[in-house]
């Protein structure tokens, strides 16, 4: 079902705690971990935040409220979150009116929200991903009623529209268009944590990308756990098609893709939209192995997963590709993994984020026997990233001398000359001096390329 912040009582408690904290000069901080969907997420606790009457600070240091919006993707995202709270009981000590908030993927799974419950005594409340809305709610409840107050299970597949959000660039944002997954990859989180697939309604979607375009925004990313998945009254490829429609100059990208639902038609789409969608995609393999792949649940074969490739680099040249890969899923061998070795030679992607094997606790793969020794697998890891540096290194050889558009994000000054920082069209990073202008396009003549990135001067 699709709610609205008016019709639920977010609004309702937003103004109580606006009443509460007014002129106290209440400052707050929110800490994001995990994916864009996370980012995406924070802007809208820090909507909340402020409409609240909160004032953001830079630090969680001195500040009256802080929300730690965590991710549960590896084991290594839950311990960096968790060492990370281990410095609010200070905190909390020196100013007990301090309220610690847990948000996100790691306040969903069982086991943490009873952990955060029993053993976090400062934190104050707890909230799993799709229940954001009632923040509020939950800050009123700690301030006014002085009690700790926790969310979990009662995500019923809602969408909530309409939420205040602060976004950090004036020049990029994000755009959810789908949350949840319904893919149940046999080692993912993701799917307990984030519930059921669920997609906006296309004129909503529209209509923040048309409000977004109008106040100057250049790049828009699409974001879901599969955006391809997306569906509401039309697919995916007809929504890109429709927000290309838009008027104005910006670039849309989206991530991310599952390869079960690259369609020919979003090819088509891509192809027949080169001036608006972005020419990269992020196209996640895992394994070249069919037999991990049908272990992992993915639903497709190497076979066709190299086609898909194919048909991306016809259809739109020069595209930018990159991919995840995961090592040391339970029962890969050493044959197993030379095949993701070349599957990755022979798609030769510009990009490949390689991630070893973490077991979640839940999973359908957390009960495979099988499990590949920690050294076998940081040892595979190594391998792996060698061999794709040297194909980066080459996939980039061909931008020398060539000029692209790029848009700047940011700059730092080195021995009093500006080195700006920001992103072909292709997704690449670009470090360049001369004439930039934050926040706009600029050419650059490429001059140095690495395997992550590109050098040049502006023309
Ligand atoms: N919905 C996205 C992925 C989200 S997670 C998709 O399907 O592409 C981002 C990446 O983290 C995944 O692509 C996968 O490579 C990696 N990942 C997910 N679960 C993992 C686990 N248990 N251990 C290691 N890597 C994992
Ligand atoms: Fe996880 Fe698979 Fe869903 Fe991606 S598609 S979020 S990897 S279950
Ligand atoms: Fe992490 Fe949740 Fe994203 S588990 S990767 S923050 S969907």
């Amino acid at each position: 079902m699709v709610l609205h912040t008016d019709d639920l009582s977010t609004t309702e408690y937003i103004s109580r705690v606006r009443k509460a904290v007014h002129g106290l000069g209440m400052y707050y901080h929110v800490i994001t971990f995990g994916c864009q969907q996370n980012e995406a997420d924070s802007e809208r606790i820090r909507g909340m935040a402020e409409s609240m009457g909160y004032l953001p600070s830079p630090t969680h240091e001195g500040c009256d409220l802080i929300i730690v919006n965590t991710c549960a993707i590896r084991e290594h995202a839950e311990m960096k979150a968790l060492s990370f709270l281990g410095a609010f009981k200070a905190e909390k000590k020196k100013n007990p009116n301090l309220i610690v908030g847990v948000v996100g993927c790691m306040a969903a799974e069982p086991h943490v929200a009873d952990k955060l419950k029993r053993d976090f005594h400062y934190v104050s409340f707890t909230s799993e991903p799709n229940m954001l809305h009632r923040i509020p709610e939950l800050i009123w409840t700690v301030m006014c009623e002085r009690k700790r107050s926790f969310i979990f299970g009662e995500d019923r597949g809602d969408i909530v529209e309409g939420m205040p959000t602060v976004r950090r660039d004036r020049h990029k944002a994000w755009v959810s268009i789908m949350y949840g997954c319904n893919n149940f990859c046999s080692y993912c989180i993701v799917p307990y944590v984030r519930g059921r697939e669920r997609s906006r309604e296309s004129q909503a979607v529209l209509e923040e990308c048309r409000e977004l375009i109008s106040a100057g925004v250049k790049e828009i990313t699409l974001l879901g756990q599969n955006v391809n998945s997306y569906h509401s009254d039309i697919d995916f490829p007809e929504l890109l098609s429709r927000i290309a429609a838009l008027q104005g100059d910006f670039l849309i990208r989206f991530m991310t893709s599952h390869p079960k639902d690259t369609s020919d038609k979003l090819i088509e789409v891509m192809g027949s939209h080169k001036d608006k969608i972005a020419p990269y995609f992020h196209l996640p393999l895992q394994s070249g192995s069919n037999r991990i792949l049908s272990r992992m649940n993915r639903t497709y074969t190497r076979e066709r997963f190299l086609s898909i490739v194919e048909k991306l680099r016809a259809a739109v040249p020069g595209i930018s590709l990159s991919t995840d890969v995961i090592v040391g899923f339970p029962g890969e061998s050493e044959g197993d993994f030379e095949d993701t070795l070349e599957v990755l030679r022979i798609a030769r992607f510009d990009m490949v984020y390689g991630f070893i094997y973490s077991q979640r606790e839940g999973t359908r793969a957390a009960a495979f026997e099988d499990k590949v020794a920690d050294s076998v697998k940081s040892e595979r890891l190594t391998r792996l990233l060698k061999m794709q540096d040297e194909i980066s290194l080459s996939a980039n050889t061909p931008y020398l001398g060539r000029v692209l558009r790029v848009l700047v994000d940011s700059f730092e000054e080195r021995d009093g000359i500006k080195v700006y920082t920001g992103r072909a069209d292709t997704g690449k990073p670009v470090h360049f001096t001369g004439d930039g202008q934050l926040y706009e396009y600029v050419n650059v003549r490429i001059e140095k390329t690495g395997a992550f990135d590109l050098i040049g001067t502006t023309v």
